[in-house]
């Protein structure tokens, strides 16, 4: 019964981030009363998700009734945004592979507000570090940074503060892209975000970037528009830009290779990961992929390598620094 287990602890743990409940209770205890009134909630539901967490020592109940954290609830916080992006974003798709893998089924809809949330929170973590030794190789301090597919611009928002840059995220999905427009009111401007895609964005926007950044993104087009929507986007990319860096964060397809996915994080995050591609019309690809297709393309690698290994040590998360060959 274990895996039972993990399905409901996973989601009551996603309802008490998503819910605001973690937050309030990070500052101190508080009676269920309380928690649920101050944040508009169902008590009785609200009370019932607690005492489920309390049997898994997430929170404590003291005796007067009031409920905290535990240090094994306060460690979960660290890992909020894989709960966002995989429970939050993706849980609609586990609960329903069965009806999914019917012949000729449609994909299923994720949740796109909570994919590009938890995306963003995860890539702050990692793919961070990454993104942070592929820049360092540009010619030049880019000054716009077009990310394509930016689900939150928080993270474009975390990589224009570093470099000191303009951004502009491109995103499709409109849960997405209006959580991202909320997101950003009041900002100084530094960072603005369009409703497009891929295969539209660069002959729709007439901007002439430094930097294309294009993090877990080329799957989605893979999925959508097959090989040929690649080449073409990557086409489009040089054709309007034909002196910029095209930046690619792809994970690398490895879930065949047991000397990658018995290492830990493979099993607790990448073999999930992996699960919900295929049923959301997304087709990831291994590293020899990615990198064949750049080189049909006459693209040139000034860069590439993985995230840092005190950070996600099974090597899975692939960057490239990309330009056009000279003469291009
Ligand atoms: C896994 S998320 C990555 C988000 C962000 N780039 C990051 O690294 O945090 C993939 C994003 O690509 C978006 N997307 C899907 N199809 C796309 C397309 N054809 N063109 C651009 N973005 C697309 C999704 O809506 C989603 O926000």
């Amino acid at each position: 019964m274990e895996p039972f287990r993990g399905l409901a602890l996973a989601s009551a743990l996603q309802a008490l981030f998503a819910t605001g409940v973690y937050d309030e209770l990070e500052h101190g205890e508080a009676r269920p009363a309380a928690l649920a009134e101050a944040l508009h909630l169902d008590e009785e539901r609200t009370i019932a998700v607690l005492q489920f967490l309390a049997v898994e020592d997430v929170v404590a109940f003291a005796p007067a009734g009031a409920v905290g954290l535990t240090p094994r609830g306060r460690a979960y916080g660290e890992f909020r945004a894989w709960y966002a992006m995989m429970v939050g974003g993706y849980a609609n798709v586990l609960a329903t592979l069965a009806e999914s893998m019917a012949a000729g089924a449609s994909p299923t809809a994720r949740r796109g507000e909570w994919v590009a949330l938890g995306s963003a929170g995860v890539d702050v973590h990692s793919s961070m570090t990454l993104i942070r030794r592929l820049v360092a190789r540009l010619p030049a301090p880019p000054r716009l940074v077009l990310d394509v597919g930016c689900g939150s611009p928080r993270y474009l928002g975390a990589i224009c503060a570093e470099l000191g840059c303009r951004g502009i995220g491109v995103e499709p999905d409109p849960a997405a892209f209006e959580a991202g427009r909320r997101q950003l009111e009041g900002s100084d401007g530094t960072v603005r975000i369009v409703r497009g895609s891929a295969q539209d964005c660069i002959a729709a926007l007439d901007i002439v970037p430094d930097v294309v950044l294009t993090a877990f993104v080329l799957h989605e087009v893979l999925g959508q528009s097959g090989e040929d929507g690649v080449r073409r986007y990557l086409r489009d990319v040089f054709a309007a830009a034909p002196a910029a860096h095209l930046l690619v964060i792809e994970p690398d397809l490895r879930q065949d290779d047991p000397s990658v996915m018995r290492h830990g994080y493979a099993r607790a995050f990448y073999n999930g990961y992996y699960l919900v591609h295929p049923f959301t019309g997304q087709r990831l690809a291994p590293r020899e992929y990615w990198e064949e297709l750049f080189r049909s393309e006459s693209l040139t690698v000034v860069a590439g390598g993985t995230t840092d290994p005190d950070i996600d040590s099974t090597g899975l998360e692939l960057g490239w620094l990309l330009r056009a060959a000279p003469g291009q």
